[in-house]
């Protein structure tokens, strides 16, 4: 009898299904189809491999704003916008209505309580010390040396080499390597050198890579299951524990280092203090960090560094070097835009044997635009998410109710034409140059949104632009870049906007005459 009951109910919902899937017609066939019981998840699970594409042909469609319904009881349920409006609404205007939401804690546990898991009065005292430290002058020559000195000692030899070689290698690789490198100098002070002819294995860029693909998988699973999972060690889990234990070593070892080195520089304070004056990594900033002005901030407590660490070196390294990978590929489809760029760097160009220095990059109006176009067309983080404390309307006019997920996809904002006009898909660093005066076109943080917007923007944004641009003109200066014919080029569906599978060139040296 059971049984029976059993297949009958299995028929009805069969029926129910069919009929459904006959009266209900899609309101526009990009949009998914709403089953029952399982919702939209089967028509977006297909196109996962291609979701931030996906998002942005629905968003098109959809006047910016799009309500995901999940399987029913899963909590899956979402609103999914690229509305400029909505964003400056969340991250500006009613900023204190929304947070990342409690599960975003915990999916990103391995960073501890870093500047970008931490809220309210800790997140307030980090971004403040922060600021100081990036402001600092020190800091600032520190970085223009470490850029010059890596391009020169780690990018120059290694792109020499490939095309001497006449081989073709993974650009994204190399830009990984290379942002990698400055980026542990600037937080700890030591170089790790893994931009080498060698290529050699590093450990702790393989645990931010393994740590980054984890937490993926997480999004997608629910707490409980990726919980036990860790909890037992099983599969992906397994390999988030071994990172974690990773960079837990990596950065007690810089921070003991660290420490010896400030207690034999105080010992010979009179002969180094005139030479290390000028030098201020992150690391020692915080640890000489006057804690009169700061009640949360402990940098006697090496977990306090080492959460520090952590987060600077995942803020660092991966955007720009993601950034810079889909500069060089556009670039590579677009070459009347490389003429114009040495155009620009030949009125530029610093004194024979120099490198390129603030006050020339920043003439750079160009090349300053074709970065951005490359930012706004693969956002290096497509994603952000938000979740209303307390119940709102949004200015497109959708209701949110307390603890809802929002989700704005960053990818599809810097692509809608009702937001960049008709031409949004085009790469045109034009967009960027004024008109009227030839300097750089201001577009508000709302909607180029790549470096998120209001009270918790990027702190790193000056920075990445000078490095970025930095790099950028030494190698159109000196090198010709030629992708790989039939390689496959697609976004990755990751926290990240990696290329899938690298960007294979190969390089040869201009003569410059
Ligand atoms: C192309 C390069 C970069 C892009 C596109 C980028 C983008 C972003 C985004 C989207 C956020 C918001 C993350 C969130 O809260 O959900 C962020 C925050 C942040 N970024 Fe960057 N970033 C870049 C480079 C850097 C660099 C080089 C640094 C290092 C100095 C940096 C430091 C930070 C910090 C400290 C925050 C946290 C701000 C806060 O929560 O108050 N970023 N960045
Ligand atoms: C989109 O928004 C505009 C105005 O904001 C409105 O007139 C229009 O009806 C909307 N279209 C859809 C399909 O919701
Ligand atoms: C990471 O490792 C440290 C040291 O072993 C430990 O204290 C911490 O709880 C671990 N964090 C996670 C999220 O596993
Ligand atoms: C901001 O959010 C609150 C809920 O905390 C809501 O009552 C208020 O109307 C919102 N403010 C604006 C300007 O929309």
């Amino acid at each position: 009898m059971a049984y029976i009951g059993l297949l009958e109910v299995f028929i009805a919902i069969l029926i129910y299904i069919f009929f459904h899937f006959l009266i209900h017609k899609k309101p526009h066939k990009i949009l998914p189809r709403n089953w029952p019981l399982l919702g939209m998840l089967p028509g977006v699970v297909v196109m996962l491999h291609r979701i931030n594409g996906y998002l942005a042909e629905i968003l098109e469609v959809s006047n910016l704003t799009f309500v995901f319904k999940g399987p029913w009881f899963s909590g899956m349920n979402m609103l999914i916008t690229a509305d400029p409006a909505n964003v400056q609404h969340v991250f500006s205007s009613n900023f204190s209505n929304y947070d990342k939401g409690s599960e975003f804690k915990e999916m990103f546990d391995f960073l501890g309580e870093g500047i970008f898991t931490a809220d309210s009065k800790l997140w307030e005292e980090m971004r403040r010390s922060s600021l100081v430290m990036l402001s600092h002058q020190g800091f600032q020559s520190f970085s223009l040396k470490t850029i010059a000195s890596k391009i020169k000692n780690g990018l120059a030899p290694v792109l020499d080499h490939f095309a001497e070689a006449n081989t073709v290698f993974d650009l994204q690789d190399v830009f990984q390597r290379l942002a990698f490198d400055v980026t542990l100098t600037l937080v700890t002070g030591y170089d790790s050198n893994s931009l080498s002819i060698e290529m050699p294995k590093n450990d702790y860029a393989k645990a931010m890579d393994d740590a980054e693909e984890v937490v993926v998988v997480r999004h997608v699973k629910p707490m409980i299951l990726w919980k036990m999972q860790n909890w037992i060690g099983l599969g992906g889990e397994k390999k988030m524990t071994k990172a974690n234990a990773t960079f837990d070593r990596s950065c007690a070892e810089y921070i003991s280092a660290k420490r010896e080195e400030i207690i034999s520089q105080r010992i010979h304070q009179h002969s180094t203090i005139e030479e290390k004056a000028h030098d201020v990594d992150l690391l020692s900033f915080y640890m000489n960090l006057d804690t009169s002005k700061y009640e949360l901030l402990n940098p006697k407590d090496d977990n306090f560094l080492k959460d520090i660490i952590k987060s600077f070196m995942l803020a660092g390294r991966d955007a720009i070097a993601t950034t810079l990978t889909w500069f060089f590929w556009l670039l590579s489809k677009n070459p009347e835009a490389v003429t114009k760029i040495r155009e620009e760097i030949k009125n530029n160009q610093p004194r024979s044997g120099k490198s390129f220095d603030p006050d020339k990059i920043s003439k750079m109006v160009y090349l300053h635009g074709a970065l951005c176009e490359a930012l706004r067309l693969y956002a290096p983080i497509p994603f952000e998410r938000k979740s209303p404390i307390k119940q709102d309307v949004l200015p497109s006019g959708h209701k949110v109710d307390a603890n809802w997920k929002i989700l704005f996809s960053v990818y599809a904002l810097g692509r809608m034409k009702a937001v960049w006009g008709e031409d949004a898909s085009e790469f045109k660093p034009e967009r960027w140059v004024s008109e009227r005066n030839g300097g750089l076109k201001h577009e508000p943080s709302f909607k180029f949104f790549v470096f998120n917007s209001g009270p918790r923007n990027c702190l790193g944004k000056k920075l990445s632009f000078l490095q970025m641009k930095i790099v950028a003109a030494e190698i159109i200066q000196n090198y010709d870049i030629k992708v790989a014919e039939g390689h496959t080029i697609e976004p990755a569906s990751s926290i990240v906007l990696h290329m899938k599978h690298g960007l294979k060139v190969t390089v040869a040296k201009r003569c410059l005459v």
